[in-house]
């Protein structure tokens, strides 16, 4: 919808007919001006881990992403568009009394400090999130031990959502699905997929068990059963409870809960390379394992 700046310098888009009055776009001219600062310095992880605690928000990207976000309940506080942008979240604007900065794109990268993709940002407050105690009546879990990388945390849900896991349960120390490059690379899945936080690393596998779960621990190590075997036995017992271990970036699983596992499952390597990415290694699993590989 065209927008026109009105007599105060915000631009309003123009009404129609008897609809009820929409949202106020606000023209921003400079990267200092102190309502944006949900949005400043988005590259810098560990200042934004802390101003994103601080105030309780998160940042979602893109106009699909947004949409998702506020379909599923998310509050926002505010959105930061390129004025071509505007029309595609028209609906989503209309419907909420958040602000809408309205910038050029260069404004925007000048701000965040990175390109944004399609010109759309918003500001959305934090839930409370789920618990482990939620994830428990469900049949398949996937389990992170510690990663560090945002993008592999959200391609995991994403691959996790979309080959028909149920959820997603996160060791205490890993990375944070509503990170802006996890809720980017998750396309939105976060938002869709049940996760939590582990409240407890040391004892946290012991729950799963006492719920029922087969613990599966995926290691690239030679002397682990082949996915394909176990995935053959699965096969057969199509209830099975399953919990899919994967490990930190670096160092993989640890010890201990390379000890606790049930079963340590590989995917067999070649070419001399020694592992798979973890996002990677997960969706095969997710695949070879959960109820895609089924129908
Ligand atoms: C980059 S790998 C870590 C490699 C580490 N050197 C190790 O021995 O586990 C990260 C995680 O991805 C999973 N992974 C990667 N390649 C795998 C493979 N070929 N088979 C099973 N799991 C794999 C494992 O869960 C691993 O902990």
């Amino acid at each position: 919808m065209a927008a026109h700046r009105g007599s105060s310098g915000t631009l309003r888009r123009r009404q129609c007919g008897n609809l009820p009055d929409m949202a106020e776009l606000i023209p921003i001219d400079s990267a200092d001006d102190p309502r944006l600062a949900d949005y400043v310095h988005l590259r810098e992880s560990s200042l934004r881990r802390s101003l994103e605690a601080e105030h309780g928000i998160f940042i979602a990207e893109g106009d699909k992403v947004i949409r998702r976000a506020i379909e599923t309940g998310y509050q926002p506080r505010s959105f930061l568009l390129a004025e071509r942008w505007v029309s595609s979240l028209q609906d989503i604007l209309d419907a909420t009394p958040a602000p809408v900065f309205v910038v050029t794109e260069a404004l925007a990268e000048a701000i965040t400090g990175f390109h944004v993709h399609r010109g759309a940002l918003a500001s959305l407050l934090r839930t409370s999130g789920g618990t482990m105690a939620d994830l428990l009546p469900l049949n398949r879990l996937v389990v992170l031990e510690d990663l560090v990388d945002h993008a592999n945390v959200g391609t995991i849900i994403r691959s996790a959502a979309g080959l028909g896991w149920d959820g997603v349960l996160l060791s205490p120390r890993s990375a944070d699905p509503l990170y802006r490059r996890a809720v980017k690379t998750s396309m939105g899945a976060v938002f869709a997929l049940p996760w939590a936080r582990m409240d407890d690393w040391a004892h946290g596998l012991e729950v799963l068990k006492q719920h029922g779960f087969t613990v599966v621990a995926m290691s690239p190590r030679s002397s682990a059963v082949p996915l394909a075997d176990l995935a053959a036995s699965i096969a057969e017992q199509p209830e099975c409870r399953l919990a899919l271990l994967v490990g930190t970036e670096g160092d993989g699983l640890s010890d201990r809960w390379l000890a606790q596992a049930d079963v340590v499952v590989q995917i067999p390597m070649s070419h001399e390379i020694d592992s798979l990415n973890v996002a990677a290694a997960t969706a095969i699993a997710c695949y070879a394992l959960g109820p895609a590989q089924r129908r």
